[in-house]
């Protein structure tokens, strides 16, 4: 049985990550998504909050079978605790590969029996991110190619938009 990570800040999901669900689920038999923090980042919406979006998101998508957990701390120890052999991240433009390769060399030399699996996205989601996201929002502009419904409900109420 090969089961995967997909570890991200989720803040908030969007179609882009979904397609990385959608696409690692064919790859393994079974998928958890991680809520993790990044230290790199302070968040628009707390961890409760972006567990319950990613949630709802995959059952607006019609997603099943793929649980969703918190976990603060290293990467790394969140997937030994799971059993999972391979740590999942999505790849959209060269801007992401630097970081990704850090990310990834790190994490092997911190346990080698995790690998890291780099997914495409959809081409029309390559620009896609949380952050354009919420940029795009936060000024009142439509996010509905984006996110689904239930993240731009919880964006506008976020933004006083609602
Ligand atoms: O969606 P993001 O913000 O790009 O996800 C990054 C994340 C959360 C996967 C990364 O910051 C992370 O792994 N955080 C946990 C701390 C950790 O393990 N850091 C060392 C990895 S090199």
């Amino acid at each position: 049985m090969s089961k995967a990570l997909y570890p991200g800040s989720f803040d908030p999901i969007t179609y882009g990550h979904l397609d990385v669900v959608q696409r690692a689920q064919k790859l393994f038999t079974q998928l958890t998504v991680a809520v993790v923090e990044n230290p790199r980042k302070a968040p628009l919406f707390n961890t409760t909050e972006r567990k319950a979006l990613v949630e709802k998101a995959l059952d607006e998508m019609g997603i099943a079978d793929v649980p969703v957990i918190t976990y603060s701390g290293l990467l790394i120890e969140c997937a030994k605790g799971l059993g999972v052999t391979a740590v999942v991240r999505g790849l959209r433009a060269m801007s992401d590969f630097d970081y990704e390769f850090q990310m990834a060399l790190t994490n092997r030399d911190l346990d080698s029996g995790v690998e890291s699996v780099f997914l495409m996205t959809a081409g029309r989601y390559s620009f896609l991110s949380s952050s354009i996201v919420k940029e795009v929002k936060q000024y009142g502009g439509d996010t509905s190619k984006f996110v689904p419904r239930c993240v731009e409900r919880a964006l506008e109420k976020k933004f006083g938009l609602a």
